[in-house]
């Protein structure tokens, strides 16, 4: 008989997100983001934004999106290519085309719009994607709409990336796609092997660096600038939705593909443009990052300080090298009490537990930003390594 009672298949379906364990607890937050912030009613330090630069409730920032806002409206009023767009998103565009040293941008309404939206426009029937296998989501869903046939590499292998392209003759296009910086590792792609490999095989690169931009490179200029690879990267993605405090997604690139992508890319087509506060607030970040270059300072040297005092307590952070530290436990249920009791104590972090990882590989996940305090990381590690020892996380010496 056919299902058609709707909460009873919601009910269902909740049944087996709880027996799997993929169900979310979703926290509220009761204010701004800040290092320390009231969630679900206590206050807690922060270790879990992705707000690298402290910029999500930065006041400069605010005030240009509210000076947006009056000017231009709460809303766009359209997709961009009917009559959503304004003068603020040419802006925005160019300020970011100037500032990534690129000849043309695109901005879409998020990251995961970018990635979902123009994978499917650079490769089709007769082409093949390939992926590192932790790739994030939306690069897995924007494959996904592809008709291209799909490989993965395995993680950071640049050996298994070769053999790939080895077999590849057959194939009109080729595109690899990967993150810069991995989101649930904080490690970083061997970019210079992967454009390298590209260059040999004839094939198109395309790099989202949702976590790399303001963090790594020349003033936040992301991994692709980091690795002194400008020009050498067929697609820079990357998102605003992490350092730079708001909401959005772009990619920057050739003018032609940039011009391409405004007339083929779906969510740009199909979807409302940005509100002029975001575009505002966009603005406005692109430029204080340039003018704030202790800002990077700040992110490194607590990076550093935080990883060095969690690796010296006897925790494994992996293979991090960002502000993105995960701290490996193993267990899921250890890694869930982890966080449970860190957040009792006043710390926010998310546990990463099966299925997001496999059964043994859970962790807690930290991330570092530029306005935490000594005083904040010292009473993270603290707690950290207080509740980690008792629950037989730290190793005996
Ligand atoms: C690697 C990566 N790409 C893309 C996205 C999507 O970005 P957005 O939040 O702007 O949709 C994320 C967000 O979690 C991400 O981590």
């Amino acid at each position: 008989m056919r299902e058609y009672n709707l909460e009873e298949i919601a009910k269902a379906e909740l049944e087996v997100l709880k027996s799997e364990n993929r169900m979310w607890k979703e926290h509220v937050l009761h204010g701004a983001v800040n290092n320390w912030t009231i969630v679900d009613g206590k206050k807690e330090l922060m270790l879990c934004t992705n707000d690298y630069l402290g910029l999500a409730n930065n006041p400069e920032i605010k005030t240009e999106a509210l000076n947006a806002l009056k000017e231009y409206g709460a809303g766009s009023g359209a997709v961009r290519v009917i009559a959503g767009t304004m003068k603020l998103h040419i802006e925005l565009e160019r300020e970011l085309a100037k500032y990534k040293n690129a000849e043309a941008a695109v901005t879409f309404q998020s990251g995961f719009a970018t990635n979902f939206g123009v994978i499917p426009t650079m490769v089709g029937e007769n082409d093949l994607l390939v992926s590192d296998e932790l790739n994030h989501g939306s690069i897995i869903d924007g494959m996904r709409m592809s008709k291209a046939e799909r490989k993965v590499y395995r993680h950071n292998d640049i050996e298994s990336l070769k053999a790939i392209l080895e077999d590849s003759g057959k194939y009109r296009r080729v595109l690899i796609v990967t993150d810069a910086v991995f989101s649930m590792e904080g490690d970083i792609a061997p970019l210079p092997e992967i454009v390298r490999l590209a260059k040999k095989f004839d094939a198109m690169t395309y790099v989202d660096d949702a976590h790399g931009e303001g963090v790594l490179g020349k003033l936040g200029r992301g991994a692709v600038n980091h690795f002194g690879l400008e020009g050498q990267v067929d697609v820079e993605m990357g998102t605003f939705s992490k350092a730079f405090g708001s909401v959005g997604g772009y990619v920057v690139g050739g003018e032609k593909f940039c011009e391409m992508l405004k007339n083929k890319v779906r969510p740009y087509l199909l979807s409302g443009s940005h509100p002029p506060a975001v575009v505002g607030a966009n603005i406005a970040a692109i430029r204080y990052v340039q003018k704030h270059p202790e800002l990077f300072e700040r992110l490194w040297s607590s990076t550093k300080y935080f990883k060095e005092k969690i690796k010296g307590a006897g925790l494994d952070i992996g293979k991090s090298e960002t502000p993105i530290t995960p701290i490996m436990v193993g267990d899921s249920a250890k890694a869930q009490r982890l966080a449970d009791e860190l957040f009792e104590e006043g710390i926010f972090v998310i546990p990463i537990v099966y299925p997001m990882v496999p059964k043994d590989k859970a962790r807690i996940r930290t991330i570092i930003n530029a306005r935490h305090t000594k005083e904040d990381l010292d009473f993270a590690v603290r707690k950290i390594v207080e509740i980690a020892s008792k629950l037989g996380i730290v190793p005996k010496r």
